[in-house]
């Protein structure tokens, strides 16, 4: 399937498409499949989607929220990505408890938080095959990670789990799993911002090293969108892309 790109003049026009698509695919979902799945990104850029969303009025029964990736810090540090979503969406909509999905992040091991999450996912979404999302929403980092899957780090190279560990320097965080991504019906890209341009023209570039620049690794059995701003893309050529 073709990648989708839109390049938007600023970051309220491309949150104000995000939040289009976003609700599209909710209604699309949950009548084909009367529920919609989503992993939030973590990071600065969605927090303004989240914010329309929590004024929106959804079907939130039929909706059930999970983490692409998190910080491996309590749900109430600053650095939480959960505690983001929260903040800006989850706390001011009556979405029932049980279908927002957090990462763990209280064991001592990450490793155990990264495969409780997996248990979470067989026992939510069945076990019997890898998972669709009907909407994963992914950032990319000035270095060109997105989710934790950071530059040259092991967990690039996991293929049979659908959670694990990925490490930011020696700082771990969870992660779901490149295979996983990919099982996804839509990913959408957000990315916002000149410090990201250099890492965005290396991820549409023909020749790049996806270990360099991990985000090349997804490409979903689904819809690959980008939404980019024109400070990301300004010299991006978007007759090409990932
Ligand atoms: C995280 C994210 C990460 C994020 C990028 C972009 O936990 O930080 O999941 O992958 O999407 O780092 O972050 P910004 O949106 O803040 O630029």
């Amino acid at each position: 399937m073709e990648s989708l790109i839109e390049r938007l003049p600023n970051v309220e026009a491309l949150v104000e498409r995000a939040q289009t698509i976003t609700l599209e695919l909710i209604q699309t979902a949950i009548t084909q499949r009367g529920q919609f799945t989503i992993a939030l990104a973590g990071g600065s850029t969605p927090k303004p989607l989240y914010e329309h969303l929590a004024t929106q009025s959804l079907p939130w029964d039929k909706i059930h929220v999970f983490w692409g990736d998190e910080r491996y810090v309590p749900p109430t540090h600053p650095d939480s990505n959960e505690r983001m979503a929260r903040q800006a969406w989850l706390d001011h909509v009556p979405i029932p408890p049980e279908n927002i999905h957090r990462m763990p992040t209280e064991s001592p091991n990450p490793a155990d938080s990264a495969q409780a999450y997996e248990q979470h996912l067989r026992t939510f979404f069945g076990d019997a095959e890898i998972p669709s999302f009907d909407l994963i929403l992914l950032g990319i980092g000035d270095d060109g990670h997105t989710a934790s899957l950071f530059p040259h780090t092991a967990v690039l190279n996991v293929c049979d789990r659908w959670v694990d560990v990925g490490y930011r320097g020696i700082d771990p965080r969870i992660t779901l799993t490149i295979p996983l991504l990919n099982q996804a019906r839509h990913i959408l890209f957000m990315v916002a911002g000149a410090s990201k341009e250099t890492a965005l023209a290396a991820i549409f570039a023909d020749n790049t090293n996806p270990f360099d620049y991990p985000a090349r690794f997804i490409r979903p059995v689904g819809q690959l969108q980008w939404l980019i701003d024109q400070a990301a893309g300004q010299n991006l050529n978007l007759s090409v892309g990932p």
